[in-house]
């Protein structure tokens, strides 16, 4: 396999990157002016060429054998994803992790949060490796521990902590994985948050879920719990307003949803899933989409789900897909026998996965073969202590 072709017009709007339908190749050089390229990776990697690259990774593998192992999200571009000895979504990555101790090295082909997630869960002789330290998620950085702290400490003020779960979606720093550990809450992931969320019911009456919104609405709906106990907590509303809630909303509230989203997946809409269905496709989407999105699909599912509902359907299926873009047009090439397409026309990858390009992961591949760790993710270890609480429950809940 070749290295992929970098689209010849990004422009980052809000977070996400848009690229046009033209697939001309633009030298790796260009995504410097996007603020991609780490700053300490050495000249030489942005100069290689794709085949040589490719050639270096395999040569530096072969001289690492079973010491090192690469996890690849479904998001990861194709030129990442070959090299991935598993695949799979934030779950399954992290359940990986925890269950996994003897590869020494683990290259997290994913974000950061990702890494942080298998740094917290594997064993203490393995260390984790990000190819990219820029690859964060734009959601994740939503939540502000600093907000989230404050906000907590308004409940606190106003007598409604100790009767609240603090719920963090996995895409969240690990300082907050922590914080929810402390307080008597989980972890959870867009595969299992309705359990999730159900084993938080069971521990006191109301939720405080972060950082996105979506994830949270759409999984309350399922649960049958009306919308109007579901405010809203605006974190950037001045301390002491209970983030735009009135006493009486929040008093109510059972969710209560922080104002977060994911800005590659507000791009799906009720018209593109009426269009997909009038071509005579079913539906699935990401439940980080709109409720009314989710509402007007077919289903929706994590990465993984996503992926085993077109692997799983029939010949001749046709599906309209509400996702990043790579893991939509890997399912495409891997299904030639269906019809798969993603419901907006307008491609756009999530920028932040797309910034662990090959010549990162040679990098940190060669580092390693020579005996140096680079990009090593290493959680401090008073976090490491809670937010292994936090993900255990949710291990254990699944
Ligand atoms: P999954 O847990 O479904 O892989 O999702 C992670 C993510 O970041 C989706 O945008
Ligand atoms: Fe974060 Fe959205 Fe990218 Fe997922 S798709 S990693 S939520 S920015």
């Amino acid at each position: 396999m070749t290295i992929e072709t970098v689209p010849n017009r990004i422009t980052v709007l809000a977070g996400i990157a848009c690229e046009s339908d033209s697939t001309e190749t633009v030298p790796l050089t260009e995504e410097r002016s996007f603020g991609f390229w780490q700053q300490d990776i050495p000249e030489p990697y942005a100069a290689l060429e794709p085949q040589e690259i490719i050639e270096r990774i395999r040569v530096a593998r072969q001289r690492l054998g079973a010491r090192c192992i690469v996890l690849g999200h479904h998001y990861q571009r194709e030129d990442i994803i070959q090299f991935a000895d598993f695949k799979g979504d934030s779950f399954k990555l992290a359940r990986w992790a925890a269950e996994h101790t003897e590869a020494e090295f683990i290259v997290f082909c994913g974000v950061h949060f990702m890494a942080e997630a298998a740094d917290i869960l594997s064993a203490p002789h393995q260390q984790v490796v990000l190819p990219n330290m820029a690859a964060g998620c734009s959601m994740a950085d939503m939540a502000d521990p600093e907000d989230v702290y404050a906000c907590w400490e308004e409940l606190e003020e106003a007598g409604i902590a100790q009767e609240t779960t603090p719920v963090t979606y996995m895409n969240s720093a690990a300082s907050l994985k922590a914080f929810v550990g402390k307080h008597g809450g989980v972890v959870c992931t867009s595969s299992n948050a309705a359990k999730v969320m159900e084993w938080a019911f069971a521990q006191k009456r109301r939720i405080l879920f972060f950082p996105d919104q979506h994830l949270g609405r759409n999984t309350g709906i399922k649960m049958g719990i009306p919308r109007d106990e579901m405010p809203l907590w605006n974190y950037r509303k001045p301390y002491g307003s209970l983030g735009g809630m009135s006493e009486a909303e929040l008093e109510h509230g059972r969710v209560l949803l922080w104002q977060g989203h994911c800005s590659v997946h507000q791009r799906f809409t009720v018209d593109q899933i009426a269009e997909a269905h009038e071509r005579g496709a079913q539906v699935v989407v990401h439940p980080e989409c709109r409720a009314e999105v989710v509402e007007a699909a077919d289903c929706d599912g994590s990465t993984e789900f996503i992926v085993r509902a077109v692997t799983d359907s029939p010949p001749g299926s046709a599906w309209g897909i509400g996702t990043e873009i790579n893991l939509v047009s890997r399912l495409a090439k891997e299904n030639p026998d269906k019809t798969v397409f993603c419901l907006d026309p307008v491609v756009c990858p999530c920028s932040t996965m797309y910034r662990v390009h090959p010549a990162y992961l040679c990098w940190v591949i060669e580092s390693l073969a020579d005996g140096q760790v680079v990009n090593q993710i290493v959680v401090p270890d008073e976090d490491k202590r809670w937010a292994k609480v936090a993900l255990d429950r949710m291990l254990e809940i699944n």
